[in-house]
């Protein structure tokens, strides 16, 4: 998919009407067949919502809190991101074949994508939801940063394309509905990153019950810590400087951009709010789905 003239940026594929990266769904026969085992563990997330975050809050409960053990490499390949393709590298699913269990893999896929064994071998997954105006507006300024991604236009036509859900892993809707009504039936723990940033401490404490861990307080609160957002930023292992400048140009956005709950209230005008909210009202009636979109 990079091998389009230089600077321009390769459109996106479509799997069953889900605008997907050209390599993933070049590759969607190895996806689909993947081997799915009991004792993986799944992060789930509409792209934007909180995925580094929640790699770095498991990886730090999985390391016991020991900081060095976490910085053994970067974020990105701690955990295969499974329908990731770029070839010659390894794809997503070969890094996690070569993975030692019990594995921690991570994936944007909206339920009805997911490869069938995930369901049949009931791992657990973690899911993390963000409320889809900060979603949009984050979404936006990575893919002005992103290289390998659409670039997205004028804020005003993005606002259209995201709500049309034409946009990389398709719509929001469609993926948090997905995942919200499956949470009951599969071990899924569904969290929300507006939660996380309220009281991160209570919230990491679920994801270490959830996974069945101990940790002491003193380690707790250094998970805490460690995975605030301006630790983060400062961390090369979780805030991506060290992906090339072609791929993810941090001068124009940097990837921990703001890390805020409401930051849409800077790119949204009432005009624009208001059509988003109807037509919110309208894509999410009927589901019990609760967001808070302010702290
Ligand atoms: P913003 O663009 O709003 O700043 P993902 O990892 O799924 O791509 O999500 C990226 C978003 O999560 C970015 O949002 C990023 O800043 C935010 N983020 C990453 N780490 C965070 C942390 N420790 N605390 C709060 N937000 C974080």
């Amino acid at each position: 998919a990079l091998t389009t003239e230089v600077g321009r940026r390769p459109p996106l594929s479509e799997l069953e009407g889900v605008p997907l990266p050209a390599a993933t769904v070049d590759n969607w026969g190895q996806i689909q067949g993947f081997e799915a085992k009991p004792d993986d563990l799944v992060i789930c997330t509409y792209p934007k919502s909180g995925t580094t975050w929640i790699q770095e809050i498991v990886d730090m409960i999985e390391q016991n809190g020991d900081v060095e053990k976490c910085q053994r490499a970067t974020i990105q390949h701690r955990h295969p991101f499974l329908e990731w393709a770029r070839p010659p590298q390894p794809s997503g699913v070969e890094q996690a074949r070569e993975m030692p269990s019990p594995r921690v893999l991570r994936t944007h896929l909206p339920t009805q994508l997911l490869p069938r064994s995930f369901w049949e071998t009931r791992c657990k997954f973690l899911y993390v939801a963000r409320n889809a105006k900060d979603c949009t507006v984050s979404y936006y300024h990575f893919q002005r940063m992103n290289q390998t991604l659409p670039d997205p236009g004028p804020w005003e036509e993005y606002l259209e394309t995201f709500l049309s859900g034409k946009v990389g892993w398709g719509s929001w809707f469609e993926h948090v509905k997905g995942w919200w009504e499956v949470r009951h039936r599969y071990q899924i723990l569904f969290l929300f990153y507006e939660d996380l940033k309220r009281d991160p401490k209570r919230e990491i404490q679920k994801v270490v019950q959830f996974l069945g861990k101990r940790v002491d307080g003193p380690v707790l609160d250094r998970i805490v810590q460690e995975t605030s957002f301006e630790k983060m930023k400062a961390n090369p292992m979780t805030n991506r400087s060290l992906v090339p400048k072609s791929i993810l140009d941090q001068s124009i956005s940097p990837f921990m951009r703001k890390g805020t709950v409401g930051d849409w209230k800077n790119h949204f005008t009432v005009a624009q709010n208001e059509r988003f909210e109807e037509i919110y009202r309208r894509k999410m009636e009927g589901t019990s789905i609760c967001f808070c979109t302010e702290l």
